[in-house]
């Protein structure tokens, strides 16, 4: 099932005078139960794409569907709404709430789509020991290592469920040893519910798991590898 599709996607910064062409024409297809990497030099467009892809963002011209979705026909209303049932964002700088605690962070996403704050933070707890961080769920943001509040944004990326997650360089914060054990951990949680996962990332020991890597330049992709050997375990 595709989960993401992008026809000929362009977008620029700036004004006339100031303008940087950030993306140039991305074409693209992403699927339910894949983990697709994009790789390539700082500056080439990446996190771009990824905030249009999961609606932070829009494109100024081509087509980008999220499970068939159009978001740039959907009013702003819609597509919080969207977002908040499909898409889970990791961000390149966690975005954590710094006067919420990591408990309180993770169950954000659930508590906005409605869900009773006690059964979000059960879902929250959950995951927060999967990562090793239950000893730490009533510790603020600003208290915590980078690894550590690493892990919070990831568990708030996944824990209402989304179809989609996309996350912005994951392991960045963290050693090789706990970046891997994040990673493997991300992808049971996102690939055993079929999700799609997308990551953005510089580093290069975690290429072995994606099923596929775009490599983009200057906002055009310029090399599809697939991945044929199963992942590590
Ligand atoms: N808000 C902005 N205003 C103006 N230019 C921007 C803005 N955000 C990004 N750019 C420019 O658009 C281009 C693509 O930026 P983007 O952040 O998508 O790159 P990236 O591949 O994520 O880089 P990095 O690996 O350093 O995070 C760069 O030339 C950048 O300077
Ligand atoms: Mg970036």
């Amino acid at each position: 099932m595709i989960a993401v599709e992008c026809i000929d996607v362009t977008k620029s910064y700036g004004d006339k005078e100031t303008s940087t062409q950030a993306l140039r024409g991305i074409s693209l297809e992403a699927y339910a139960g894949e983990l697709l990497m994009l790789v390539g030099p700082s500056g080439c467009g990446k996190t771009t794409l990824l905030s249009i892809i999961s609606g932070i963002m829009r494109q100024d011209s081509g087509m980008c569907y999220v499970y068939g979705q159009d978001l740039s026909v959907l009013s702003q209303t819609e597509l919080t709404a969207y977002r908040g049932a499909n898409i889970g964002f990791i961000f390149q700088h966690f975005n954590l709430i710094p006067t919420l605690t990591a408990i309180e962070n993770v169950s954000i996403p659930l508590v906005l789509s409605g869900v009773e704050k006690s059964v979000a933070f059960e879902h929250a707890e959950k995951l927060l020991e999967r990562v090793g961080l239950s000893s730490r769920k009533h510790a603020y943001p600003p208290h915590m290592s980078g690894g550590e509040q690493q892990r919070i944004a990831i568990c708030r990326g996944c824990v209402h469920a989304p179809r989609l997650i996309v996350c912005d360089e994951p392991t960045s914060a963290l050693d090789h040893h706990t970046g891997i054990e994040v990673l493997k951990l991300f992808r049971d949680i996102a690939l055993s519910r079929d999700s799609s996962l997308i990551i953005v990332t510089h580093d290069a020991r975690i290429f072995d798991f994606a099923d596929r890597i775009l490599r983009l330049d200057d906002g055009r992709i310029v090399s599809v590898k697939h991945n044929h050997h199963s992942p590590p375990s």
